[in-house]
């Protein structure tokens, strides 16, 4: 059985975008029991960037809460959080001293960072071998991950073939990378890519009243009441389009057409389409979140499976390099 495994970035609330380009297609894979999956919470990596301790926290618990509450099963995933398996740390720095320098200088995300961010820490630096770590302290076969990470996986690949290399002897086994590039982009109220950064996100947890507000702030442009609307152009119509049926989705461009169909109408029917269709889940994510000792509990269950291959692969390099 492969042993797929990937990593959350623990930033907090997921929104309408992160549900549907990233939490339902990983879910699928994870809850395949053809899979041995492994799915943990990168909050080490956050460290980088938050250093507020109590955000980090409420960051891991709400991104838990979001992903329990859209389905997935910790009887057929093991879930965890990175932290919890301080070995990770341990392997890092045995990993740095095989990775070679200009390899971190030249990484994409580094650059990206270190040009646009006033904090430029050294584990900012080193964050691809922390996250080479994640995926060779479990002997992971799979890594599904977006388009953004692909250097990442290239980098932890080239690590591993050095490590092996230089200790001439399959110490770590090479993953392959499972790149998603056609990953759903989903529109935000703006009609640019929904993301928090640009304040365009739908956010589907939040209280009825507030979730309705974002729904109607979708940008729409002034054609009156009367007239005939142009579907294709309007992000209502976009963003329902990949909720609803292929029915529900016709009989709303009919309506566009038509003339004597607002904006609001349409984003009227948006907003209750996403208390309809999420309605599970928003129940779900309340109880969660209402008892965060259940989502500790469950990480800490995770955590339990996770230690004892990260602690089978740690002696086996331990011991090949001389510990
Ligand atoms: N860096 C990844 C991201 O930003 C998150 C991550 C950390 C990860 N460790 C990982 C993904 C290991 C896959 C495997 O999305």
């Amino acid at each position: 059985m492969a042993r797929v495994l990937t990593g959350i970035q623990s930033s907090g609330r997921q929104h309408l975008g992160n549900i549907l380009g990233a939490i339902r297609p990983a879910m699928e894979l994870a809850n395949d029991s053809t899979n041995d999956a492994f799915l943990f919470i990168a909050d080490l990596h956050s460290l980088t960037s938050i250093k507020d301790a109590a955000a980090r926290k409420e960051n891991v618990t709400a991104t838990a809460a979001a992903w329990l509450a859209c389905g997935l099963d910790t009887d057929k995933v093991v879930f965890y959080r990175q932290s919890d398996i301080p070995q990770v740390t341990e392997m890092t720095w045995y990993l740095s001293c095989f990775t070679p320098y200009p390899m971190l200088a030249n990484a994409h995300s580094f650059k990206d960072k270190s040009e646009n961010l006033s904090d430029v820490n050294a584990g900012l630096f080193i964050y691809p071998v922390l996250m080479a770590c994640d995926i060779l302290m479990y002997d992971a076969n799979v890594v599904p991950v977006g388009s953004d990470q692909k250097q990442h996986l290239e980098m932890t690949r080239d690590i591993a073939r050095s490590v092996n290399h230089q200790l001439g002897r399959e110490i770590l086994v090479i993953p392959d990378a499972q790149i998603s590039e056609d990953v759903m982009v989903i529109p935000g109220t703006d009609g640019r890519k929904m993301s928090k950064s640009y304040n365009n996100h739908i956010d589907i947890f939040l209280p009825e009243k507030k979730l309705r507000k974002q729904v109607m702030n979708i940008v729409t442009d002034s054609t009156p009441l009367e007239e005939p609307k142009d579907p294709e152009t309007c992000n209502a119509f976009a963003i329902y389009s990949l909720l609803a049926t292929a029915d529900q989705t016709a009989a709303m461009r009919a309506n566009y057409r038509s003339g004597n169909y607002g904006y609001g109408h349409a984003k009227q029917a948006l907003f209750e389409l996403i208390m309809d269709e999420f309605a599970e889940e928003r129940s779900r994510f309340d109880a969660l979140m209402s008892d965060p000792s259940s989502i500790e509990k469950l990480l800490q269950q995770g955590a339990e499976k996770a230690r004892p291959v990260a602690d089978a692969v740690l002696t086996r390099l331990k011991r090949a390099i001389g510990y």
